[in-house]
């Protein structure tokens, strides 16, 4: 057993192409202040044709090792969160090994929409502790743009493409304190994408497909009730936090959540006014970012959460 799965390299990688509502509302109608106010949204980016969800992970991934200063082969695990992979398989994870060079250990995909960087670490945290893997690889990433039907502006306005990476090492000092995670399947029909060759029913486009005003809803109450779950498992209050991260679906959703804990929104790591909902990558692009630009130092206590399709949820509190 081990004591802590801790964090030892972050990375995270968007495409260069910028989508702006202004570009958006050229095809839809729509507007980039309707967007802005009840999104947060400015832009996203999009991933170039020759871009894969693996191509991505990659980048975002040595970044991560980079900081770790490790040998890419000292990872035995990998495991990426995409809904979006470039295959039905060999998954993303494989993909991903194969491009970092590493011929030992495993690698697998997991698909949890949204919050599959949040089910990423929670899975790595349970390897590491068990003393089943010492160093293992998280990646979330997404290129929603091509499963995003773009004359749908209930839909359209919402998501973008791009990757973030983790690394965890088995360490005695603090890392991973909790992860908690939950899923409810009833509710396929608020927010979906299909796999029409895979799918019984005929006439299907594999595009998102949401019920924005309910999965908001739920999404406000259910990041509130595991704000709760998470300080209570680990008898802590909501001064304890220094930083939220959370998913970057909405800001309204995001405000909640902060009000919720009581927190400033100086203390909330947000980027989805430039790159929107990029899924499962968004929560590590965002950690990424407030580790890149020394807002999240070591010794913080970080409390991150995300809501997606399925629906599922999750979070994970760390001591950077
Ligand atoms: N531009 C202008 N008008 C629009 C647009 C648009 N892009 N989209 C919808 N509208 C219109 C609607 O048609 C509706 O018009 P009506 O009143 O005449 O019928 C009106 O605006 C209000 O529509 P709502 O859907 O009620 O708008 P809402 O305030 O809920 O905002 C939004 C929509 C932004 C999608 C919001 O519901 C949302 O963010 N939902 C949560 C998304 C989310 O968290 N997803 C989970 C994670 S994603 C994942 O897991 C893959």
């Amino acid at each position: 057993m081990t004591a802590y799965a801790k964090v030892i390299g972050t990375g995270g990688y968007l495409p260069a192409e910028v989508k702006t509502n202004e570009h958006i509302s050229q095809t839809v109608d729509t507007s980039d202040s309707w967007i802005f106010e009840r999104t947060g949204i400015k832009s996203r980016r999009i991933a170039a044709q020759d871009e894969t969800t693996s191509s991505m992970a990659e980048i975002a991934a040595r970044q991560a090792i980079e900081m770790a200063d490790i040998a890419p082969n000292e990872i035995d695990l990998i495991i990426v969160a995409t809904g979006t992979p470039e295959n039905v398989y060999p998954g993303a994870g494989c993909m991903l090994q194969h491009r970092l060079g590493i011929k030992t250990g495993v690698a697998f995909d997991i698909q949890a929409a949204c919050s599959g960087s949040i089910f990423g670490l929670d899975m790595a945290n349970q390897y590491i502790k068990s003393g089943a893997a010492k160093t293992v690889l998280v990646v979330g990433s997404e290129i929603n743009s091509r499963i995003t039907d773009w004359t749908d502006r209930g839909t359209c306005i919402l998501f973008g493409d791009g990757a973030g990476a983790v690394l965890l090492q088995a360490s005695d000092e603090p890392g991973v304190l909790s992860t908690h995670i939950h899923s409810d399947g009833r509710f396929e029909d608020l927010l979906k994408c299909p796999n029409p060759q895979a799918s019984a029913e005929e006439n299907l486009t594999g595009y998102i497909s949401m019920k924005g005003n309910e999965v908001f809803k739920v999404a406000v109450n259910t990041l509130g009730r595991i704000v709760d779950e998470t300080l209570a498992a680990n008898d802590m209050q909501k001064t304890d936090i220094d930083w939220l991260v959370p998913h970057q679906a909405n800001i309204r959703i995001i405000t909640a959540t902060a009000k919720k804990l009581k927190m400033s929104m100086d203390h909330v790591v947000v980027t989805l006014e430039d790159q929107g909902n990029t899924s499962s990558a968004s929560v590590l692009l965002a950690f990424n970012q407030a580790v890149r630009d020394g807002r999240i130092q070591r010794g913080h206590v970080v409390l991150l959460e995300a809501f997606g399709a399925g629906f599922t949820w999750g979070s994970a509190l760390i001591k950077y």
